[in-house]
Parts: structure tokens; sequence; C-alpha cells
């Protein structure tokens, strides 16, 4: 009879354990139909967005807006300042010269970029790959802020000064910018909407092309990094 007892108590389980994994993959399938939605409405909003300075010329030069690309529900989102000409060319983020960078950064750490979500502020190529204008980033930081909380990163990595400045005041951080060559590779906490975020200032990777020390800096960024996603 306790035999009988205990296979029955031990199939419920078996059964109960099979329903609560079936339900909660169900509910990411649903959740996961529902970000990439969302993120979909952004990429169409952008693709005509004529109020923007750099819309006219996207259109002449025959180039895309550059949304972001990655994991909908990624732990980290990486993000940078603006596209460049490949990126413009193809549609998407850090696949030129300074993407090589970051998937080298990538690979130090062993974190696959599929795995992660990458953007920039600014969706438009700017011309001559020049600084982004605060009026760019004024009219495509809403976009970012809707981006983050469609995919609820639980960790920012911003890559060079503007991401750095626009992300940490955006999120409650701004007296604590400093000197992107004094704050890099340090975690910020703060609160949002969804729970927790950590934020981290990280060089360009970009940088890493002129100056061969940078690398050596990103690639110890990065490890703090990799050991924070691991946490996460
Ligand atoms: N630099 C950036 O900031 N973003 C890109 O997508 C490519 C280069």
């Amino acid at each position: 009879m306790e035999s009988k007892n205990k296979t029955i108590r031990n199939v419920s389980w078996i059964v109960f354990n099979y329903l609560r994994i079936s339900r909660d993959k169900y509910y990411h399938i649903i959740m996961d139909e529902e970000r990439t939605g969302k993120l979909r409405e952004i990429k169409d909003e952008i693709v005509n967005l004529k109020d923007s300075p750099l819309y006219e010329e996207r259109v002449r030069d025959r180039v895309f807006p550059v949304i972001g690309e990655g994991n909908h529900d990624a732990k980290i989102m990486f993000v940078g300042e603006a596209p460049g000409k490949n990126e413009a060319e193809t549609g998407r983020p850090f696949c030129g010269a300074a993407g090589r960078v970051l998937d080298e950064l990538l690979a130090h750490i062993n974190l696959p970029r599929k795995e992660v979500y990458v953007t920039n502020i600014v969706k438009d190529r700017p011309p001559e790959n020049r600084d982004p204008l605060p009026e760019e980033i004024l009219i495509y930081g809403p976009f970012l802020d809707r981006q983050v909380s469609i995919i609820q990163p639980k960790v920012i990595a911003t890559l060079g000064r503007f991401s750095m400045k626009y992300i940490m005041e955006r999120y409650g951080l701004g007296l604590a910018v400093q000197s992107i060559s004094k704050i890099h590779g340090h975690k910020f906490e703060t609160e949002v909407s969804y729970g927790k975020l950590v934020i981290v200032p990280l060089y360009h990777p970009a940088t890493a092309l002129y100056t061969p020390s940078i690398k050596e800096e990103l690639k110890r960024d990065f490890e703090v990094l990799g050991k924070l996603v691991r946490e996460k």
C-alpha cells in the first residue's frame, strides 16, 4: 500500500512539473511574439520618420536605418552611437571594423552575439560618420527607450561617451556621469520600471582601432561584464 502511494506521489509530481514547464514555455513563446511585434512597430515608425534630419539623406543614398539586432529576451543590451557606412548599407548594427572588435570582445568572454541585443541611440547614419547632434539624439532617443522597456535587459553596456551620457541620464544616474576615461568598466545600479538595471559604460570599440592600449582596457571591462551577466 505504502509503495503504491509513493508511486502515485511520484507520478503526480512528474505530471505537475511537466504541466508547469509547458505553461512557462507557452508564456515565453507568447511574450517573445509580443516583444517581436512591438519591436517591429518601432522599425516601421523609424523607416517612415520623415521628421528626422537624417531621413532625406537615407532615402537619397538608398541606405537603411539600423534598428537593432539580437535576442529579444536578452539579459544584456549594447548601445552604440550611430550607424556607420557598412551598417547603413546593410541595416545591421556593428557589422564593420568596430563590429569586428565588438565580436572579438564578446568571444573573449564566451558570450555569443546571438544572445545579446545590439543597437544605437541614433538609428540613421550621420553624414561622414560625424558625432551625433543633440537634435538627432532627441528624435531617436525615445525609440531606444522603448526598445529598453520591451527587451527589459538586466544590464546595459554603453559603447562610447554619447550613449554613456544618454543612458545614464535617462535612467537617473546623471549625477554620476564623468569622463569615460574615469568611469569605464564601473557598474552603476539603478531602479527602472521593470526592476533593477546595471549600467556599465565602456569605450567605443572603434577607439581600439586607433589606440591599441584601449583594446586591453576593453578586454578587462568585458571580463567585468561577463561575470555580471552570468550572475544575473
Ligand atoms: N559605431 C556605432 O556606434 N554603431 C554602429 O552600429 C557601428 C559603429
